[in-house]
């Protein structure tokens, strides 16, 4: 007899599966597979070494062993988060003067899509609105999706966030009573996942004004989910949008160590106003009232010992040359008059590919039937699109150079241009069929 049916919460029920599980079931289905879709890191970078020497250090050392084996505070360990503090004034040029900030603004999470999830959890009810990127971090959509919320959208330029559409946006939902219902921001502002693009300096104090302009009778927040902002390779760092909020009102800092550490160390976290913390720790308590406290206090001995910020160097060489190679085979194999144009991030892991109109590349296109004959893989970049305000592009694709080799980039890009040589044929023999 089958089970009488389960009650799921509305909330089960409004949360699909995440697009990200389509794509790493075709890697794993096919193990010949030259993945460009995979968010993950360079294999070969890993710090092995610096973990082993690190946990030694910790549970060698008898006190400091028992201390990091046993549960930690719900808001992460303090010398970790005084330490993040530290660099994050270093890295904005920020003195203690400047900026109303302390280590007690600072939690540590789960990787940072736990901090997104609870940031969502703790500001969003159903039917409140959330602004996004237009392309933007699907994850995260899917996301906000499952919280019910409201999602609009904003394009996202050569300097990022248009902040003028957004500026538009605003007064519209100013003029339609809305505005009460927007709950954040959120914006990937270090080489944007997925397209690779950074918001410029004047956009970045621009968004902070436009946020404070229509907070008159409920606050609006930023999420800067500065995930990437460690990985640049080329040009000066830019400040951080939280570094426009000396009052720390406005802006929630999210981070990760995933992308410039290790993802298994599954540690991120957020800087926030002061008076979100609290709500968000008693959320936290629901999760799992503190993240991994051994792997808290790795992190605090990678960053005290220096070994990370070596780490970091390496990396930044490691995937430069991988940027390159990537960019590179993309000018070699697809000429001006392919009509496919890429961006060519100054840091973190994606490039952001536009075929010409037309070309679809979604999950049941030509293109990905043939790319995947060819097995190489990419995300289709609708999935980077909510398609609530307005036509999804249809004919763009995320490449990430993260966790392929070099030579496995030249030879992706190769399979790929044969899989747009095959599309754009079958395209052809259609046209040439209908007429
Ligand atoms: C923009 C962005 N934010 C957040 C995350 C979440 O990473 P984690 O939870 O591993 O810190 C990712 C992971 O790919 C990401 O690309």
């Amino acid at each position: 007899m089958p089970p009488t049916p389960l009650h799921l919460s509305s909330r089960s029920r409004r949360t699909t599966e995440q697009p990200i599980s389509w794509l790493i079931q075709q890697a794993v289905e096919n193990r010949d597979l030259i993945s460009l879709a995979a968010g993950l890191v360079d294999e070969e970078t890993l710090p092995a070494a610096e973990v082993v020497q690190a946990c030694e250090a910790i549970l060698r050392d008898g006190p400091r062993a028992r201390a990091a084996l046993q549960y930690g505070t719900t808001q992460g360990l303090a010398s970790l988060r005084q330490q993040l503090l530290e660099r994050l004034r270093a890295a904005d040029g920020l003195t203690p003067a400047d900026h109303k900030l302390a280590a007690s603004d600072v939690v540590l999470t789960t990787g940072s899509q736990q901090l997104l999830y609870l940031l969502g959890e703790t500001l969003i009810d159903p039917g409140d609105l959330v602004i996004v990127e237009a392309p933007t971090y699907f994850v995260f959509q899917g996301t906000l999706r499952s919280l019910g919320a409201r999602i609009l959208s904003v394009p996202v330029d050569h300097d990022g966030l248009d902040v003028e559409v957004l500026a538009e946006l605003l007064d519209r939902l100013e003029r339609t009573g809305e505005i009460h219902r927007l709950r954040f921001i959120y914006v990937c502002d270090y080489f944007q996942n997925p397209t690779g693009r950074t918001l410029s300096l004047p956009r970045r104090q621009r968004l902070v004004e436009l946020v404070e302009r229509h907070s008159r009778r409920q606050r609006i927040l930023i999420v800067e989910d500065a995930a990437y902002r460690e990985l640049r390779y080329d040009g000066p760092d830019l400040p951080s949008i939280k570094s426009f909020d000396p009052e720390n009102q406005y802006v929630v800092l999210a981070q990760t160590f995933s992308k410039p550490c290790a993802p298994g160390l599954k540690t991120g976290f957020g800087v926030l106003p002061r008076d979100l913390m609290e709500p968000v720790l008693l959320l936290k308590g629901n999760h799992d009232f503190g993240s991994s406290n051994l792997l808290q206090h790795v992190l605090d001995d990678l960053l005290a010992s220096g070994a990370y910020d070596r780490h970091v160097a390496r990396l930044r060489r490691a995937y430069r040359r991988k940027r390159d190679a990537l960019t590179a085979a993309l000018a070699e194999h697809f000429p001006a008059s392919s009509g496919i144009r890429w961006t060519r991030p100054d840091g973190g892991l994606y490039v952001w590919l536009t075929f010409p109109e037309g070309t679809e590349t979604g999950p049941s296109s030509a293109l990905m039937r043939a790319a995947l004959r060819e097995n190489v893989l990419y995300v289709p970049g609708e999935f980077c699109y909510d398609g609530s305000s307005g036509p999804v592009p249809r004919h763009e694709a995320r490449l990430s150079f993260g966790v392929a080799s070099e030579e496995q980039l030249r030879e992706g890009v190769a399979r790929l241009a044969r899989a747009a040589a095959a599309a754009r044929a079958e395209r052809s023999e259609l046209a040439a069929i209908e007429l």
